[in-house]
């Protein structure tokens, strides 16, 4: 019998089917989270600790190791753990993105820098702190713009502005984001996931280049020098600007073949440049007429929690925390994609209004729909909902994943359960 090797796991997930691969694949896992999930067979060890916090997951490492405890790799699936992840894993010698690498995808700005310096496309991006510099940066690069946080997730503050009034409004906005606790609308109030994508000293205005076109995501998991698409993800509707809260997904992607290895080449690209040796990544791009614009390089699997590897699942085969756990154990990146993939997709589904759950109408209706999958629920009676755009993105209470003959099965598969599914609020 080969000796078991243990998988350090820093932050845990909501997502029980992610959590159950380490062990599928033979691992010992010590978790590295405030809260461990509520079942207690999907992990082995727990180091009870602040996952975001570098110092502490590396003084309770340190002491696990000291006290006889192995680790042959680390992973997370949690952006706002990957700085962490990256520090352990550098000082415990194990495969996995550097500091600097996570640095350069975590931080817009320098995403933005290190992208334009090596040539692959992107907005033109500038940081700024006072509204005085916002001011010269709108006057330098003319509108339409798009503010956004230096670094935060899940289209926190992402703003497209169109003249000087939105500029100042967006600006306040995003500048006043990151102190907050929770946003708070009369007697409702939720947490502000600011905190939740904390990144240290990026808490600047990012101000770009409005980038124009269909837009696209990319998951890849790489390392050995191989880097392997599982899959293009369509976003099939178009975003209700002047927010970005992010709507359906779908794959196959519907884009001729041409298009689909640009966006796969422009994303290998950005990954190599920003530094990224040994992971998972989900990487955003708009499809221009210069071709493919580089929007956002997460240096982690996609959506987790959001049904983004489930549908990449039930399109390919390829199931991508089993990929990414393998790259960071130093094995091969050697899976291959079914040649024909099934066309999958999924869809969050956003509460209307501000309020607190009582429950939810239409469950089964929803489930009924044909095409229909899963659904997971990421509300719960007696939460709160406050809608806020854009600083506080968060309205989803449910997710639904769909898989059909075609993407117009998929996409109906979706509308007819968001059409089914709805909140029921207190008052
Ligand atoms: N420069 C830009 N031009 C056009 N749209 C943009 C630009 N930057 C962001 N967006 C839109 O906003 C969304 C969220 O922005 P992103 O940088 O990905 O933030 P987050 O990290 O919160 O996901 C993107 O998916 C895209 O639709
Ligand atoms: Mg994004």
């Amino acid at each position: 019998m080969p000796e078991t090797r243990t998988l350090l796991m820093i932050a845990s997930s909501l997502n029980p089917d992610l959590l159950k691969t380490p062990h599928e694949l033979g691992l010992e896992v010590v978790l590295a989270a405030a809260v461990p999930p509520a079942d207690d067979s999907l992990y082995d060890v727990h180091l009870a600790v602040d996952e975001m916090d570098e110092e502490s997951v590396l003084a309770a490492v340190r002491s696990y190791v000291a006290d006889g405890g192995k680790v042959d790799a680390v992973a997370t699936f949690h952006e706002g753990a990957l700085h962490v992840a990256a520090r352990v894993s550098a000082e415990l010698g194990l495969p996995g993105n550097s500091p600097e690498a996570v640095r350069a995808m975590r931080d817009k700005y320098v995403t933005g820098q290190v992208l334009a310096e090596a040539g692959v496309l992107t907005p033109q991006t500038k940081v700024v702190t006072t509204f005085s510099q916002a001011e010269a940066v709108a006057a330098e690069l003319g509108f339409p713009l798009v503010l956004k946080p230096q670094a935060s997730g899940a289209s926190q503050g992402v703003t497209k502005v169109e003249n000087a009034a939105e500029l100042k409004a967006a600006f306040e906005n995003i500048i006043g984001l990151y102190e907050p606790e929770s946003f708070t609308e009369g007697e409702y109030s939720v947490p502000n996931v600011a905190h939740i994508y904390a990144y240290p000293q990026a808490q600047g205005v990012l101000i770009q280049e409005y980038v124009s076109g269909d837009e696209f995501a990319v998951d890849l998991v790489y390392g050995g020098g191989e880097f392997r698409p599982m899959a293009i993800h369509d976003k099939p509707y178009p975003f209700a600007e002047p927010h970005f809260i992010e709507g359906a997904y779908a794959t196959p992607s519907a884009l001729p073949e041409a298009d689909q290895m640009r966006i796969v080449e422009t994303s290998v690209a950005a990954l190599k440049a920003l530094g990224a040796s040994v992971g998972g990544a989900h990487v955003e791009l708009r499809l221009t007429d210069e071709g493919p614009k580089i929007i956002e390089v997460n240096g982690r699997l996609g959506g987790t929690t959001a049904f983004v590897q489930e549908s990449i699942r039930e399109s390919t085969g390829v199931w991508g925390p089993r990929e990414y756990l393998r790259a960071v154990l130093g094995e091969p990146v050697d899976f291959t994609v079914k040649p024909q993939p099934t066309p999958a997709g999924f869809t969050p589904l956003l509460a209307d209004r501000t309020g607190e759950i009582a429950g939810f109408e239409g469950i089964a209706e929803a489930e009924a729909v044909p095409g229909i999958i899963g659904l997971r629920w990421m509300a719960k009676p007696g939460d709160h909902v406050v809608i806020k755009y854009p600083e506080n993105p968060v309205s989803c209470f449910a997710l639904v994943l769909a898989k059909g003959e075609s993407r117009e099965d998929v996409l109906s598969a979706l509308e007819g359960a968001e059409k089914a599914l709805k909140p029921v609020y207190t008052n």
